[in-house]
């Protein structure tokens, strides 16, 4: 299934064919494509070019490290996204390497090179589903994480499936339509709740 955002204004077909499906298809993801997706996270910009990003990931042929990494998520995103053929965790280094100071952009360069994945995925025809319902500190036990470093999301990863594949409740949200805020409720003007002139239709 597609669900193209009904975009106000024109965007890249990348940016409008990205979405968060909860139905994932049996279909595996080539090694190749993996590969692609995290070089495009590679790609992304970061605060000192320090990169602070890494990644956990279980596919499906692993069954025990699929197993271990689902248990992590709470019980709703565990619910759906077994069904997803990989799983990922996003992990932020939150001092630089070269000094231990603290890195105040870890967490938004991390999200950085996650979009960066997001969009190369829907270029191959995948989704990417994230998740903040997940426990950090089991994560954290289960994978190794070692301190210095959060887990800040969880991804799941696959081609979308057939929304009847889901329960109810969840099916209803599948098809539910898209919406978004007007970028005139965020764009302002250099001053704080003046709305930029061009973001007014
Ligand atoms: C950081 C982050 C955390 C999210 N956490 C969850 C989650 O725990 N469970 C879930 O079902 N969706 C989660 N989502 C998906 C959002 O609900 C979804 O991106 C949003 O509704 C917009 O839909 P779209 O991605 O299809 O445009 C999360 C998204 C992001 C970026």
């Amino acid at each position: 299934m597609q669900k193209p955002a009904p975009s106000d204004y024109p965007v890249h077909e990348l940016i409008r064919e990205r979405w968060s499906p909860r139905a994932f298809a049996e279909k595996p993801v080539p090694k190749n494509v993996l590969r692609s997706l995290f070089e495009a996270a590679r790609w992304a910009p970061s605060s000192y070019n320090e990169q602070p990003w890494a990644y956990l990931i279980a596919a499906k042929d692993d069954k025990d490290g699929f197993e271990k990494m689902l248990g992590v998520l709470v019980e709703f995103n565990a619910g759906w996204a077994k069904s997803a053929p990989v799983l990922a965790i996003a992990v932020a280094k939150l001092a630089f390497a070269t000094n231990n100071a603290p890195n105040r952009n870890a967490q938004y360069d991390t999200g950085a090179a996650t979009a960066f994945l997001c969009l190369e995925a829907t270029a191959h025809g995948l989704a990417v589903h994230q998740m903040a319902g997940f426990d950090p500190e089991k994560a954290r036990q289960v994978c190794g994480i070692p301190a210095g470093w959060d887990a800040i999301a969880a991804l799941a990863i696959g081609y979308p499936g057939d929304p009847a594949s889901l329960p109810q409740p969840l099916k209803d949200r599948e098809m539910a339509p898209r919406t978004r805020k007007p970028i005139a409720e965020f764009v302002m003007a250099g001053h704080w709740g003046h709305t930029a002139s061009f973001a007014s239709k």
